[in-house]
């Protein structure tokens, strides 16, 4: 059979990806109110030689959670055990990743707010008193044998804070709310990863691709990446503004950042409602979206840019929404 020479490693988005992902603490740009509190968190721990209190980080998607919980386990020199609130569906499933952690692990579940009951039951005594409690057979015969589990560090991470229990998040050494970046650090993450992937591009079109970022590093990084391919394909060599300008085009996203669908979302307050107020339940239903995600995926950034204003009687949008709007 003919051998398949072997190729070199293909640099696909997947890998970018990856590569981009800051490693270490020097490379993680902005959050400094975090990053400080975690610098004496971790600091003390370790000169206490313990494993740190658990740690909770929530906020808007793409804001750098699972990179933080990677960059703590880095800075503590320790192995990080990575699962996700709709991966452990059984006790099983919990009792094994707790069983196969080593002293001072951090155990990361993803998608905190997806844990189950039963097993937010078992977590809880898990991280109070590091205590794994099995419950062996069914009914009057049923006995509970419990595990001495070794000292480690649980991160939680979740976009949905407020769907966590109350008793779950009170567990929590320290929570952290991550937040929308300042342009200047979406700037230094764009010209970083623009260095890594041996991208030139000019400052004016940093800028444009900043401002279409929604403040939000990992949708920074993609819009970098598409506006390489465009100038690719395009035999640009430099990616100018105008580069960046008709890539976004193409993406149909417009200069601040808004897609279809937001832009759906504010039309519908606009002309079917009148500009609003408008129930939660009502958009809910126009829109065909749940709730909590209107709440927090859609609006948070609307809010921010200053098109959405949430009041006592319902949603209205403000005028600067209305003359982005109209534009043609
Ligand atoms: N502070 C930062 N500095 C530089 N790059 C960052 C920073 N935060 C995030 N990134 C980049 O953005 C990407 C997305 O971050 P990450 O996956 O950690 O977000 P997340 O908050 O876990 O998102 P999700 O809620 O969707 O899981 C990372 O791969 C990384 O390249
Ligand atoms: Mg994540």
């Amino acid at each position: 059979m003919k051998k398949t020479p072997i190729q070199p490693p293909k640099i696909d988005d997947s890998n970018v990806d990856l590569l981009l992902r800051p490693r270490v603490f020097e490379d993680y740009v902005g959050q400094e109110t975090i990053k400080r509190a975690l610098a004496v968190i971790l600091g003390a721990a370790k000169q206490r030689n313990e494993a740190p209190d658990h740690l909770l980080f929530y906020g808007p998607a793409g804001l750098g959670k699972t990179t933080l919980a990677h960059l703590v386990a880095n800075e503590l020199d320790v192995e990080i055990r990575e699962t996700s609130g709709p991966a452990l569906e059984k006790a099983g499933d919990l009792a094994a990743v707790l069983t196969n952690l080593e002293p001072h692990d951090v155990l990361f579940i993803d998608e905190a707010h997806r844990l189950n009951k039963m097993i937010e039951e078992i977590l809880y005594p898990a991280m109070e008193s590091r205590k794994l409690n099995i419950i062996l057979g069914k009914g009057p015969a049923a006995r509970t044998i419990s595990l001495d589990l070794p000292p480690f560090t649980l991160i939680a991470a979740t976009t949905r804070a407020n769907l966590l229990s109350n008793p779950l998040r009170s567990r929590f050494g320290a929570s952290f709310r991550l937040d929308y970046y300042f342009l200047k650090d979406i700037e230094s993450i764009l010209k970083r990863s623009a260095k890594i992937l041996n991208i030139a591009i000019e400052d004016p079109a940093v800028a444009s691709l900043a401002a279409a970022s929604r403040f939000t590093p990992r949708i920074a990084n993609r819009l970098l990446k598409r506006s390489r391919d465009f100038a690719e394909m395009n035999q640009v060599s430099v990616i100018k503004e105008e580069t960046v300008d008709k890539a976004l085009q193409l993406l149909d996203i417009d200069e601040f950042g808004l897609e279809y669908i937001d832009r759906k979302f504010l039309g519908l307050i606009a002309n079917q409602f009148g500009g609003g107020p408008v129930g939660l339940n009502t958009l809910s239903a126009a829109l065909g979206e749940e709730r909590g995600v209107i709440e927090e995926v859609y609006e948070p950034y609307l809010m921010k840019i200053g098109f959405l204003k949430r009041t006592s009687s319902g949603r209205v949008i403000t005028e600067a929404a209305k003359e982005h709007l109209a534009k043609p």
